[in-house]
């Protein structure tokens, strides 16, 4: 069977085709990177209108990779929240229409299951199984979660949220340090690229404690230190002469490196180090606390070569999806979409766009 996903929820448009479930036979990305990088961050509007512009191409390009007609989809399913709302209503919308006009169920699914099936699809394709129950850890520009994934019966998933972030998400927290250094938007993928070259025990950061549910998270006490450390540190001048560069080309890692001084490298590598073991502790109890067989780590700060390393060698099996498949993208939305095919649970043409969506 052929199953489209669709994903828009906030400033990629991806289309993709998954055969019986595993096997991945398209994976269209239109980034809006470009269009957002110059505001330091997603604009909804913008969002919106780009989506509108690039719906009908990227399926359509999604479809002829993969070899596949129209009238062969199975079922669409696309992304009903979390998420912008004029973003999600542009993929929903039209994959209601899709549907109708195709006469094939429409599946609604949750962005955030979504990047949990990115790593269940993926172990599949290589004709493993992820162990359940799992610790999912999904963090990314909006969310920094932690679940217990559990199979339940007829094929069904079943989530427990064990932890979650108080403010910033681990994503936004890259994204604010990166803005805040001049060194553009997304922060996560270059502060990666830039954290080797400096030294993370040379900057004191603080760690955070939480009162209530120890598990959750917070970042942006982590965020106002790396600010008071550059205020008095003196790395104005530094950051002014990196701001010029904002609004025409990105930034090269080598650019970036040349610009910035020896103090600079070392925040950056404290603040990763801070962001990774801060996720890494609150993931090591939760598995032992309840008893998960492996941990899975998923969304666009799960691209962090640090945090794999890190997350690597604990003493469980661990899961991430390849870097093509952490950060948005409509492959984990078939791929969650599928077991809901599977036993029927379709949605109807009322389903509703929902910009607050929980997973549990
Ligand atoms: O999952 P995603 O594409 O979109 C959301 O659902 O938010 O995640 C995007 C986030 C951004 O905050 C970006 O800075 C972060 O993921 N990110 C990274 C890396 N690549 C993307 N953070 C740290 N290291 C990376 N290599
Ligand atoms: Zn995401």
């Amino acid at each position: 069977m052929y199953l489209l996903g669709i994903e828009t929820s906030c400033d990629e448009t991806a289309a993709a085709v998954v055969e019986d479930g595993p096997r991945m036979l398209s994976n269209v990305i239109s980034s809006q990177f470009d269009i957002h990088a110059k505001y330091g961050g997603v604009v909804p509007e913008l969002a919106s209108r780009e989506h509108l512009r690039a719906i009908v191409p990227v399926v359509r390009e999604a479809l002829e990779r993969a070899g596949v007609g129209y009238r062969d989809l199975d079922a669409v399913g696309v992304t009903y929240g979390p998420g912008l709302i004029g973003s999600l209503l542009v993929g929903l919308t039209y994959a209601k229409g899709l549907a109708v006009s195709l006469g094939v169920p429409l599946i609604g699914v949750n962005h955030i299951e979504g990047h949990i099936h990115a790593v269940v699809l993926e172990q599949r394709s290589r004709g493993g199984e992820v162990e359940f129950p799992a610790l999912a850890l999904v963090v990314s520009g909006g969310h920094s979660h932690l679940f217990l994934a559990e199979r339940a019966e007829r094929g069904a998933y079943r989530y427990k949220l064990i932890g979650r972030t108080r403010d910033d998400a681990a994503g936004e927290s890259f994204d604010k340090v990166a803005k805040l250094l001049g060194f553009g938007y997304p922060g996560g993928p270059l502060i990666d690229k830039l954290a080797p070259y400096g030294d993370p025990q040379a900057v004191k950061l603080p760690s955070s404690r939480m009162k209530g549910n120890r598990l959750d998270m917070s970042f942006s006490g982590l965020k106002t230190a790396v600010l008071r450390f550059v205020r008095a540190a003196d790395l104005d001048a530094e950051i002014a002469e990196r701001k010029k560069f904002l609004g025409g080309p990105r930034l090269t890692v080598e650019q970036a490196r040349a610009s910035a001084s020896a103090t600079t490298l070392n925040l950056l590598a404290a603040f990763q180090h801070r962001v990774i073991e801060e996720l890494l502790r609150r993931a090591v109890d939760a598995a032992r606390q309840e008893d998960a067989a492996s941990i899975v780590v998923s969304g666009g700060v799960a691209a962090n070569s640090g945090l794999r390393g890190r997350f690597a060698a604990l003493p469980y099996p661990v899961y991430f999806p390849t870097p093509a498949l952490s950060t948005d993208n409509a492959a984990m939305i078939a791929a969650a979409a599928y077991p809901r095919f599977l036993r029927g649970a379709f949605d109807g043409t009322d389903l509703a766009a929902q910009p607050s969506l929980s997973l549990a």
